[in-house]
């Protein structure tokens, strides 16, 4: 297949190197992509020359038609809310990725609070507020912990959770003339990501993950757009026996209620499907959807699917899921740790060089994912906040992280930061 993945983060090269990694040949293009992409990929130019933009959705149209392409993968939400997938869609061409309206289940709070609504999934309770008074009103109601989430997109910088009520108010003011704000009850309990592949009729579940959202250890400081993951999370077993029992629980009171809903409501959701959950005492609720494959989740999901991955995203795309099996995934254990610039998540460094890849990806297991980097005169520089994913895979996770951590030490980054606990809770 000629497929092309829209994105350039290390989930746009993970999605990469699952697809190159099929028996199947792949011929894969994508845009923008980064410095280690382009080593896995042809990135796709334009008629004149320069980089495709993946957010110009007669562009994107243009070029996938003018190279015949199978199939277009949209990785960020960018893409999405800018209409891509809808103009592919108008256009024939099998997309992976949901349209604008769909989309907002990432894009609007309020929206995907309606939907679960609508649908009955459980979530936790939240009031809507437009003004002060009523952000204090609810969070009065709601009592402490307070969270607060700016309704829009605010690129993972739009909620707090705080016991400090003051912080609540603040963090509302600071949001409130953007839109409304949503205060919601708090959810105590472990997190879990789970995907689910749609194509707007079916679902299709994958392996769960964790990721670890704080820049410190033990989920000290500030929140990031993720620091790590691992996959699977074998303690799923102590409460529901094993993790296809937890799997197919949240496919009947999550996924196909939404999915249904928004079909219902003329928005079928084509793409993937992200419940981020919390196991509470009174069983799982959703914290929130997003509208495509997490970051950094994916690096530690894909590399585990044994089914190949083309054949599932087309089938979403083209509305066959129901004709594919199961996902399988492999027992491995992975994980995978983010190495950050110095600065991140508030001022990040970037133009640093990097050395030490070739060595720390010989260490058996081990690859390596570029998530923000340049070659620039020869030389890998950083050129953002999150710069490198190390994956390791392994038969338990102690050697996993082992690995991962090694690697880690081969790479030379001035002033990177990364976390040294990532999976430590599953490690022997
Ligand atoms: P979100 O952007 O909605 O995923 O929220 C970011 C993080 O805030 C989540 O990963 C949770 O750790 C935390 N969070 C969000 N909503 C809640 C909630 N209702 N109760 C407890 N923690 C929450
Ligand atoms: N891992 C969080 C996200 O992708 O939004």
């Amino acid at each position: 297949m000629k497929i092309l993945v829209l994105g350039s983060g290390a989930r746009e090269h993970a999605i990469i190197l699952a697809l190159a990694s099929e028996q199947a040949r792949h011929e894969i293009l994508a845009a923008p992509g980064n410095a280690g992409i382009a080593r896995d990929a042809t990135i796709a130019r334009d008629a004149d020359g320069g980089v495709l933009n993946p957010e110009d959705p007669a562009a994107v149209t243009e070029y996938a038609n003018a190279h015949a392409i199978d199939l277009v993968v949209i990785g960020p939400e960018a893409p999405l809310v800018a209409g891509v997938a809808d103009a592919l869609r108008e256009h024939g061409i099998p997309v992976f990725g949901p349209g604008r309206a769909a989309a907002q289940l990432e894009g609007s709070k309020t929206f995907a609070k309606r939907i679960m609504d609508a649908a009955g999934v459980p979530t936790g309770r939240a009031v809507r507020a437009q003004t002060i008074d009523e952000v204090r009103a609810a969070l009065d109601e709601l009592g402490a912990p307070h969270v607060v989430k700016a309704d829009g997109l605010a690129a993972g910088k739009g909620v707090i959770v705080t016991e400090d009520r003051d912080a609540a108010l603040a963090h509302a003011a600071e949001f409130l003339p953007t839109g409304a704000v949503l205060v919601e009850e708090f959810l105590a309990g472990p997190e879990v990501s789970l995907f689910f592949l749609s194509d707007g009729d079916t679902v299709r579940p994958l392996s769960p993950a964790q990721d670890f959202k704080r820049l410190g250890d033990g989920d000290s400081g500030p929140n990031t757009g993720g620091m790590g993951a691992y996959s699977p999370l074998p303690w799923l077993a102590d409460s529901f026996g094993d993790e296809r029992s937890f799997v197919d629980l949240v496919t009947e009171t999550v996924a196909l209620p939404v999915i249904r809903e928004l079909d219902r409501e003329g928005t079928p959701f084509i793409g993937l499907l992200y419940a981020g959950l919390i196991l509470t005492d009174s069983g799982v609720k959703v914290i929130e959807f997003n509208a495509r494959f997490g970051d950094p989740e994916t690096q530690v999901v894909l590399p585990r699917l044994i089914t190949p991955l083309s054949r599932l995203l087309l089938s979403a795309a083209s509305g066959t899921l129901e004709d594919e099996p199961r996902p399988e995934f492999s027992d491995a254990a992975a994980v995978t740790v983010v190495l950050a610039s110095e600065g991140y998540p508030v001022a990040p460094v970037t133009g640093r060089a990097i050395e030490g890849l070739d060595a720390a990806a010989s260490i058996e297991g081990v690859h390596i994912a570029h998530a923000a980097t340049r070659d620039q005169d020869g030389e890998l520089v950083a050129t953002g906040g999150r710069v490198l994913n190390v994956v390791a895979v392994a038969d338990d996770f102690t050697t996993a992280r082992e690995r991962a951590y090694r690697a880690l030490a081969q790479i030379e980054l001035a002033g990177g930061q990364y976390r040294t606990d990532i999976a430590a809770r599953v490690a022997g």
